[in-house]
């Protein structure tokens, strides 16, 4: 056997057979399209920063504008790397916790292809600036139906597994997993009603403030059902499962789990504070976000004390380190949230780059961390084996992505409130005293200290990738005959 460079050899464990027991094709077919939509997904995001910097990178060729390729980036981690680690993991878990393969491998191989169709045509759609210019809903009127029937499909999937499960009680994060398909699948098709002009062009069937906040009732809500609750299925699923302990509390996870799902849905308004939405419309969005602190935080903070009793697990273990600083982040994004949801906050806040910031510590530190951490932890067990070929390969990700982040979000918070300082400075006669151009200045050192994170997190990922390789190769290869020690080999002569 081969001995895998982390240190000790990687062991075979064939309990769960590639291809036996679980429908694990579409597991694996997500697992690689996680890893490779993420590397895309970063790669644009870098180059997005790197623009911001050097605004000559667009090489005057409109597909390579900033305008059509941050769509691009978002699509892309959201959808394409978000939503494949969901997939790989949702349809990993159902079957381990309900004792069953899933109710068809027909219907999963559509799923794979339908989702990476989807994809494809928005990697192909957004550059050429086909865009419905809802933020997170860009794609036109063709490819939402073809979402919408890729999701039901998935929901038949997901939720037929559950209905023939072999054992009674139905695991936490499956109710995790539940809620987010279903609100996901309606959020999606309630935003995106449109009347078709033409094959590439639709117009929304609301319009004025209504639009605003069905958009961001749908904006909103994708954060908190594709962006949170599915990675939470995560945190209750691999968290218990690296740690080797049962969850924290169970009961508090059901509580949890009501109250976010509960809460969520009102906090969309603290999207379009001071704008033509009615003033108690905000102000209910804000009360809200402000609740919103206690289910996040309790949720959290059962997956911390997961560890209690193996802290020093964390010395050794970096997938749980990657597992355990993603609900941190968690808590430092859903901390920062209720604070950004405050009228006067926002006031400050709002179109500046300390919303990026939040952004990407929820994003990157949260929802990244914690599937890059799952992604570690479940494939091996996939491929049959122990662990990954190498664990030191994971322990340099796990520095060079938590520093990526450190370095990102530090430079958006600086450099947001620096705008947002600048922006509202007035002289004694109620002139500005600071012209935009001034203030951009001031943020041009900040957008460098960001390239610098995304290409630190970017490279994570691609060691990453190559770790992903060998351990897959590993586990192809052929099993070495033994070689006896010439003791026992006489003894047997
Ligand atoms: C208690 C939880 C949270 C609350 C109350 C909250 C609240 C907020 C607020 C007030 C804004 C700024 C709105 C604006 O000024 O335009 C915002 C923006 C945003 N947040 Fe959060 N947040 C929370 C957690 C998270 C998490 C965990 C993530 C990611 C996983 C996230 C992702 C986002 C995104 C993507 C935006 C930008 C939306 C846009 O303008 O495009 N949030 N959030
Ligand atoms: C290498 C890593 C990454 C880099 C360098 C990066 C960079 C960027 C940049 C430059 C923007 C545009 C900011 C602006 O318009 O001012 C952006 C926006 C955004 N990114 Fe990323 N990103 C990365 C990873 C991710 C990941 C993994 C996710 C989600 C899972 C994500 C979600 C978003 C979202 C939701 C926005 C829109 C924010 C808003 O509207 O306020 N990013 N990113």
């Amino acid at each position: 056997m081969q001995p895998a460079p982390g240190g000790a050899p990687a062991q075979i464990l064939r309990a769960e057979p590639p291809g036996g027991t679980y429908s694990d094709k579409v597991v694996r077919q997500f697992v690689a399209a996680t890893i490779l939509w993420g590397i895309v997904g970063m790669a644009v995001g870098v180059l997005i920063s790197a623009q911001l910097y050097w605004p000559a990178l667009n090489f005057d060729i409109p597909w390579l504008s900033y305008g059509r390729l941050r769509p691009l980036h978002t699509n892309a981690v959201i959808f394409a790397f978000g939503g494949s680690v969901l997939f790989a993991t949702s349809l990993y878990v159902v079957q381990r916790t309900c004792h069953v393969r899933l109710i068809s491998d027909k219907l999963a191989a559509f799923v794979f292809w339908g989702w990476q169709t989807v994809i494809v045509a928005a990697a192909i759609t957004l550059p050429l600036g086909m865009t419905q210019g809802k933020e997170y809903a860009e794609l036109e009127w063709p490819i939402d139906i073809l979402i919408a029937i890729v999701w039901i499909a998935y929901g038949v999937l997901f939720f037929g597994t559950i209905a023939k499960r072999r054992v009674k009680h139905i695991y936490v994060a499956n109710w995790f997993y539940g809620a987010y398909i279903i609100a996901v699948g309606m959020l999606h098709i309630v935003n995106n009603l449109a009347l078709p002009a033409s094959l590439t062009k639709s117009y929304p069937i609301y319009s004025g403030a209504v639009d605003a906040m069905a958009q961001w009732w749908y904006g909103h809500n994708a954060v908190a059902f594709l962006l949170t609750t599915g990675y939470l299925a995560m945190m209750y699923y691999f968290v218990p499962k690296q740690a080797g302990r049962p969850i924290y509390s169970y009961r508090l996870s059901i509580v949890h789990f009501w109250a976010l799902i509960s809460v969520y849905m009102w906090a969309g308004p603290h999207h379009l504070h001071y704008t033509a939405l009615p003033d108690w419309a905000q102000s209910v969005g804000m009360v809200f976000s402000l609740i919103l602190l206690a289910p996040s935080w309790g949720g959290a903070m059962n997956g911390i004390l997961t560890l209690s009793g193996v802290w020093y697990k964390l010395r050794t273990d970096p997938i749980l380190k990657f597992l355990i600083v993603a609900i941190s982040f968690y808590m430092i994004a859903t901390f920062e949230g209720p604070m950004l949801s405050i009228k006067t906050v926002n006031s400050l806040s709002h179109y500046t780059d300390w919303t990026v910031g939040h952004v990407h510590a929820g994003t990157l530190g949260w929802v990244a961390m914690i599937s890059i951490g799952s992604v570690y932890s479940l494939l091996p067990r996939l491929q049959g084996l122990k662990e990954m070929y190498s664990i030191k390969w994971i322990d340099a990700h796990f520095w060079m992505h938590t520093l990526g982040v450190v370095f990102y979000i530090a430079s958006m918070w600086i450099a947001g409130v620096t705008q947002g300082l600048m922006w509202r400075a007035t002289n004694p006669d109620g002139t500005l005293t600071y012209s935009f151009v001034e203030s951009l200045n001031a943020t041009y050192p900040y957008y460098l200290g960001r390239l610098f994170g995304g290409l630190l997190v970017l490279a994570g990922m691609c060691l990453m990738a190559w770790n992903m390789y060998k351990t897959v190769q590993l586990a192809r290869a052929p099993a070495p005959n033994p070689v006896l020690p010439p003791d026992a080999a006489e003894a047997r002569a």
